[in-house]
């Protein structure tokens, strides 16, 4: 009886001082005792979603990624547009492209009617990135917990923080640097592109003129770019979807890495990985022959993009609708 009072003082001391004890770091268990359920419903969400169409894993998981960069996940790319918000939706890499925001609504609408005002909508982003990688087939991983969502959003960090499929591999290794992701976090990652699609906008350059010589991309393969040039003509069809993976496009696996061993990547910036520098071909060729690594890799990474700057504590706030601020 008295440990019992010793130990529920103790937890009342812990929770009233701070929402995080251990110094502003996420957990697993924060949602253990005001939403247990919490992590069910995303899990159900997802896979009814991706039962009824299978490239929403795929854009589901992009969704994170997208948020992450931008002033941290945060939940900044699921605000539309208002008086204070100009929407991170139109933003290059975004624009005809991010998609998933209604079944996000789906998700955080039956969280608000089991445990209002508790889930963040960038927990919910997490846990749908993890959740759509279990459903095709990949690793899962814990997800640590208690982001808060943000006041505002930065089309501009949209632009310039999420690399761009022409860009070379030193800027990209930049742009990871910048939010604390390392050479290992990047090739792993990017394994994402085993499943999803690309439009022909995202990678016609390659196809005619890559680097302003009127030639195609010489690390391409000739016989993958005759197969790709009528569905993406040198003008028109831009929106024209393509298999990131042309193999196995519905499932997580390595398979990604080993179209790059073919000069078959899809962008110019997943065949750069390969052919870019000597660090980044060797973990090609790592995860290329070892599907296991390649998902411990990847689980791993996964969590670290996700503890990218996340707001705690009392900052942001937990939104009850995830396309705008409650206060507005
Ligand atoms: C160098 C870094 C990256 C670049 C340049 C890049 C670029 C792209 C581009 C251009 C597309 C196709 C968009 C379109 O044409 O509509 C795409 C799709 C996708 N990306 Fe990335 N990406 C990168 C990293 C990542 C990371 C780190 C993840 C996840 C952790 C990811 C997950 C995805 C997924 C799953 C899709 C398919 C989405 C769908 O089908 O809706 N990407 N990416
Ligand atoms: C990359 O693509 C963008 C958009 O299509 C284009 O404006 C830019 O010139 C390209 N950059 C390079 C280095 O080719
Ligand atoms: C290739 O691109 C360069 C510069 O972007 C341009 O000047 C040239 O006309 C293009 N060539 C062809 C064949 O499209």
């Amino acid at each position: 009886m008295a440990m019992f009072a010793v130990a529920l003082v103790a937890a009342l001391l812990f929770s009233v001082s701070s929402a995080f004890p251990w110094g502003g770091q996420l957990d697993p268990h924060f949602y253990d005792h005001s939403c247990p359920q919490a992590q069910q419903i995303v899990a159900s969400i997802v896979g009814k979603a991706h039962y009824h169409e299978p490239r929403m894993a795929a854009s589901l998981l992009r969704l994170h990624f997208h948020d992450c960069f931008v002033k941290g996940c945060d939940a900044s790319i699921l605000l539309d547009s208002s008086a204070s918000v100009t929407s991170e939706k139109r933003s290059i890499p975004n624009k005809d492209s991010a998609r998933g925001f209604e079944v996000v609504d789906e998700i955080k609408a039956a969280l608000e009617a089991a445990c209002p005002r508790t889930v963040s909508c960038a927990d919910v982003l997490a846990l749908a990135a993890r959740d759509s990688t279990v459903v095709t087939g990949g690793p899962g991983w814990i997800v640590p917990l208690g982001r808060r969502d943000s006041l505002g959003a930065s089309i501009q960090g949209s632009n310039n923080d999420i690399p761009a499929p022409n860009n070379t591999l030193p800027t990209i290794i930049t742009k990871f640097k910048l939010q604390g992701l390392d050479i290992v976090d990047l090739v792993a990652l990017l394994g994402s592109h085993t499943i999803g699609n690309a439009r022909c906008t995202s990678f016609r350059q390659r196809l005619y003129n890559q680097t302003g010589n009127g030639l195609p991309d010489f690390t391409l393969d000739p016989a993958a770019a005759a197969i790709l040039r009528p569905g993406c003509p040198r003008s028109g069809g831009d929106q024209n979807l393509f298999f990131l993976d042309h193999v196995t496009p519905f499932k997580f696996d390595n398979q990604y890495y080993k179209n790059l061993l073919l000069r078959q990547g899809l962008l110019s910036s997943d065949e750069v990985l390969l052919t870019g520098s000597p660090a980044t071909a060797g973990l090609v060729k790592l995860y290329a022959s070892n599907q296991a690594i390649f998902f411990q890799h990847f689980a791993r990474s996964m969590v670290k993009m996700g503890n990218v700057s996340p707001l705690t504590g009392g900052k942001g706030e937990i939104r009850s609708n995830c396309r705008r601020i409650n206060r507005n």
